[in-house]
């Protein structure tokens, strides 16, 4: 079994993923979303001190499983430093009480692995990327092999959504509460502008839509002034407008990718709207979608330790004395992960 441990950034979680049959043993994640509400978003002081009281609370229950650990892994980038590290520590401590291996496990390639918990991998694969930190359109070719084609030039699409849920003055994670709120919207009242919509740029950018979006509240009295009514109309109206921008982009590398099938992972990847344009995207282009179950959409330690069983196999290992936080290159289009 690998006992996975994830801490990028606001959510504290272990799994036991046993080895040989991939099932997921066990499972849990404490969110702190609560106490970053107050905040508009997530304190990253405030996210290390919470992980070093949840992750001992839950590694308490899973005493029993030690004797039976091959390996322990850890998320160790991107994210943010002083969360990583609370995860780290626990993870090179484990691993060497236990004099057992250590793996190290990159967040982006995990939320990839949130498609396969349980299951096999499929590849080749192109993957949408939507989550808190990152919009990326990464074609997966194999384990080895994950290459860049449009990543984002400013804010990411969870990013934006928890932005416009802040100017709203609606709490945190911005994501779900638009998603609500414009289901009885009216998405055409404002014409937000579609970004890079005439540019031949394989990129996504955010900050202009933002911007615009910040603009209108203003001219609608901001946000004390906002009825429940403008309210939802900005959020259709806005989530049309990201919508519009993803498939733009992503029909472009349609167009030049053959690749049969095609998954959306990552925390705005619950976004049933956003979801549902990409149905019809697929459908279009004879492509077949692949989806994470919706509770491991957001961060979680199964797909680590999913991931991890790769690795384990491969025998993919980091000296526990030189395991570190990854330093953040910012990736460009062609890059390989
Ligand atoms: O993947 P994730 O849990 O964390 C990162 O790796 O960043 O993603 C969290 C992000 C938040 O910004 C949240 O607002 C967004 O995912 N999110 C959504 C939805 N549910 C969560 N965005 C749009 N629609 C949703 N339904
Ligand atoms: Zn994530």
């Amino acid at each position: 079994m690998i006992l996975s441990i994830e801490s990028s950034c606001d959510d504290s979680s272990i799994a036991i993923t046993d080895i040989a049959t991939k099932e997921l043993l066990f499972h849990q994640k404490i969110s702190q979303e609560a106490d970053h509400a107050t905040y508009g978003g997530v304190v990253p002081e405030l996210a290390s001190r919470l992980h070093a009281i949840a992750l001992p609370q839950i590694l308490e229950g899973l005493k029993e499983y030690f004797p039976k650990l091959k390996a322990v892994a850890v998320t160790n980038q991107p994210g943010l430093g002083v969360t990583l590290l609370e995860g780290i520590a626990m993870a090179k401590t484990l691993a060497m009480l236990l004099e057992i291996p250590l793996i190290e496990v990159n967040h982006l390639k995990g939320h990839i692995y949130s498609l396969f918990i349980e299951k096999e991998a499929i590849t080749p694969l192109l993957v949408l990327l939507i989550s808190g930190g990152h919009t990326q359109i990464i074609k997966v070719e194999s384990f080895e092999k994950m290459q860049l084609l449009a990543t984002s030039m400013d804010d990411s699409v969870g990013e934006s959504f928890d932005k416009v849920a802040k100017m709203m003055g609606l709490g945190y994670p911005g994501g779900p509460i638009i998603e609500n709120l414009a289901r009885d919207g009216d998405e055409d009242r404002f014409a937000f502008p579609v970004p890079l919509r005439n540019s031949p740029l394989l990129a996504f950018s955010l900050s202009g839509l933002k911007n615009a979006v910040r603009v209108e509240i203003e001219k609608l009295g901001g946000k004390e002034a906002l009825s429940q009514q403008d309210q939802s109309d900005i959020s259709a109206s806005f989530q049309k407008a990201i919508k519009l921008h993803l498939i733009q982009k992503s029909k472009k590398i349609f167009k030049n990718e053959a690749i049969k099938d095609f998954a959306i992972v990552g925390g705005a990847s619950a976004n049933l709207y956003i979801r549902k344009a990409y149905e019809k995207l697929c459908n279009e282009f004879d492509k077949t979608m692949h989806l994470a179950p919706l509770q491991y959409c957001s961060d979680n330690a199964a797909m680590i330790g999913r991931y991890a069983i790769e690795s384990y196999e491969k025998k993919i290992f980091i000296d526990p004395a030189k395991i570190d936080i990854g330093v953040t290159k910012k990736l460009q289009s062609g890059d390989y992960l």
